[in-house]
């Protein structure tokens, strides 16, 4: 075994790199593109978002405790790339990427039309980090396109390849076609 030791550091991937919609009153919306984001909770279903203070999307989500996760597909990087690297104290994202904010369930977030998976979250927690406040979300409502559905409503990941973030770079993941437990069907 040839290991190296490194740094203490997140090599935990592949994440999402999702797009993130909120908004306030006015219909003023905003998108931030996250990789801290991920799955904290079955039943009922809840989700995480890790966001620095300094982001402008931080003061909407903790003034109106709403936010969706949009999951963008491979071919979108260029969209999550841009979401991610413009403040939306300075650029209307919707209208310089020509997205189309969808009202939902949610009374302030928009849903992204553009993007094939939506969750609808509200914020249930928020905790202050040394870097970032982690938001607990609850997921009260799931969108997903129907071209990218199988009969059963589950998701085809040869019909969608959700884009994703490993180590500073972006990835679009293969599926392996094995399922969970499949190992227990094995011969
Ligand atoms: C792939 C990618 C992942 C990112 N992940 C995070 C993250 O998890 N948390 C965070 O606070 N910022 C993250 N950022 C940075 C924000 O998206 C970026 O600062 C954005 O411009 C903030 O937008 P806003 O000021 O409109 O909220 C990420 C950026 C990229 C490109």
């Amino acid at each position: 075994m040839n290991k190296r030791s490194l740094s203490p550091q997140l090599l935990l991937g592949p994440i999402p790199a999702a797009l993130i919609s909120c908004g306030r009153s006015g219909n003023e919306y905003n998108i931030i593109t996250l990789a801290w984001a991920g799955v904290v909770n079955s039943a009922p279903p809840m989700v995480s978002i890790s966001i620095r203070p300094s982001r402008f999307s931080h003061g909407m989500i903790m003034e109106t405790k709403e936010f969706v996760i949009n999951i963008a597909a491979a071919g979108q990087v260029d969209l999550a790339d841009g979401c991610g690297t413009v403040s939306g104290r300075d650029v209307d994202k919707f209208k310089h990427f020509g997205l189309t904010p969808v009202k939902g369930l949610l009374e302030y977030a928009p849903l992204i039309k553009e993007c094939p998976i939506n969750l609808e979250c509200v914020v249930e927690h928020t905790i202050d980090l040394p870097s970032h406040t982690l938001f607990i979300g609850k997921v009260i409502a799931a969108h997903a396109n129907a071209e990218i559905l199988d009969e059963k409503n589950r998701l085809d990941l040869n019909r969608c390849r959700p884009l994703g973030f490993c180590s500073g770079a972006y990835l679009a993941s293969s599926p392996l076609g094995l399922s969970l437990g499949y190992s227990l069907k094995k011969e």
